[in-house]
């Protein structure tokens, strides 16, 4: 017998589902009349809890939720996303090895291109499969005494996939990490990233001869895995979607950040910089000569990259051209500005409507958790096995039903400690206390 619980679930899965298919339909003309699509969805979902999306309804259900990423400054392209359609996809193995393909497929020899690969649903008594990884590609970081060796942001994760068995290595501060999948109805697996599915820059500056030797690099795509695609009630938690960089996030967070890899000191000692006081403005100068260094890096690799002027005036004339069509755009000023030199980008001196829309990429809470590793290889006990695929952990705690619920159950606002990155473009990273527009969400120190 049909529970209270299960129909008012229906009746939000309906009501979600009706102003997505009237979105599809009005933006899709080609689509068919939408009343009679309405009817089947209504039967498909009184009967089952849910309903199938049509493949047309899923690519345009993907690429509104990135024209609906209020945090990234990237969305003028937002109508060529690519979408992998794999929906039949559940188990862990075959996942893993569409991501690797996903990763060649969007680095495409260096010139990037925006991706998204769409798993199993959520349906109700099955929920859909996860990735843990916060992004396909990221770097080890060993230690957790403040001398981390690699990336400290990942520190909860390498140590949780450590204890899954993964032996690490080889011990350098850029060590890929696996990925770690769970298929519907298993445990997290982890699997080792082949070498042709990542492409890597390695950064040297454009003058320096001192900077030849350095062993940075970074990778060429990000691809967030950890974000569920949510279109009309439907939620896909198995998502992965790439854009290609911004050169800031790099070189003005990922390598600078004091809680990443910390390098302004030692860029502005390379430099010859005076460093005994901060009004000499080291810090300012090191992070313009370390951001030439990934731009021109990129460029010489022949591997897609904006710089956060170019993108900041593309962002305006995405937002003249959704105008145009009479589509009003959320953004989040303290995203959208880049996270250096903002005021001397148009992005910097405005306002913006802060409403969110769906179709979206969420947050559920236990991503954040998943990715610092919590649970990972902890219960029950381990089971031996080797690089492609060892048992271990708990199951992620998964929600009820399966089903989409109401956004006030989700954490639409991620959690603090760990600002996500919700774009397939560009997509910049909060600095705190720098917006003139009041937030309902408290600012986050990290991205
Ligand atoms: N900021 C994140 C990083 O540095 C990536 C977020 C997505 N960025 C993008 N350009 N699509 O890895």
């Amino acid at each position: 017998m049909e529970t209270l619980h299960q129909r008012s679930t229906a009746a939000r899965v309906w009501a979600a589902a009706e102003e997505f298919i009237r979105l599809h339909h009005r933006e899709n003309p080609e689509a068919g009349d939408v009343e009679a699509r309405l009817a089947d969805v209504r039967d498909e979902i009184r009967v089952l809890g849910t309903y199938r999306h049509t493949a047309e309804e899923l690519v345009h259900g993907a690429r509104v939720a990135w024209r609906n990423s209020n945090r990234c400054i990237g969305r003028l392209y937002w109508n060529s996303l690519r979408v992998r359609d794999l929906r039949g996809l559940t188990g862990a193995d075959e996942i893993a090895a569409a991501c690797f393909d996903h990763l060649r497929e969007a680095t495409n020899g260096g010139r990037i291109r925006p991706t998204i690969t769409v798993f199993a649903p959520d349906i109700p008594g099955r929920p859909g499969p996860l990735i843990w990884n916060e992004q396909l590609i990221r770097y080890a970081g060993y230690g957790s005494d403040g001398r981390t060796v690699g990336d400290p942001r990942n520190e909860g994760f390498t140590a949780g996939v450590q204890r899954l068995g993964w032996p690490g290595g080889p011990g350098t501060p850029f060590d890929l990490l696996p990925l770690v999948v769970q298929g519907c109805d298993d445990k997290p697996r982890w699997f080792e990233l082949p070498a042709d599915a990542v492409l890597e820059v390695p950064v040297e500056h454009p003058e320096g001869d001192r900077w030849t030797d350095w062993g940075l690099r970074w990778h060429a795509v990000p691809a967030i895995s950890n974000m569920t695609l949510e279109i009309g009630g439907v939620r896909y938690p198995a998502a992965p979607f790439n854009g290609w960089y911004m050169g800031t996030e790099i070189g003005a967070r990922n390598l600078a950040d004091g809680d990443r890899y910390d390098l302004l000191p030692e860029v502005a000692r390379r430099l010859g910089l005076d460093t005994s006081s901060d009004r000499s403005l080291w810090k300012d100068r090191a992070l313009v000569e370390l951001n030439r260094a990934v731009l021109d890096s990129f460029d010489r690799a022949g591997v897609t990259i904006a710089d956060h002027h170019t993108e900041s005036r593309r962002f305006l004339t995405h937002m003249e051209r959704e105008e145009r069509k009479g589509r009003e755009v959320g953004a989040d000023w303290s995203w959208i500005v880049p996270p250096m030199s903002g005021a001397a980008t148009p992005v910097f001196h405005r306002t913006y409507d802060t409403t969110e829309r769906t179709p979206a990429y969420v947050h559920h809470p236990g991503a954040l958790a998943r990715a610092r590793g919590a649970g990972l290889g902890e219960e029950p006990a381990e089971v031996p096995g080797g690089p492609t695929g060892v048992l271990g952990g708990v199951p992620a705690p998964r929600s009820g039903t399966g089903l989409a619920e109401p956004v006030e159950e989700h954490e639409k606002a991620p959690a603090p400690e760990l600002r996500p990155d919700a774009c397939p473009g560009p997509v910049v990273q909060v600095r705190p206390g720098a917006c003139p527009v009041r937030r309902k969400e408290p600012v986050a120190e990290a991205g």
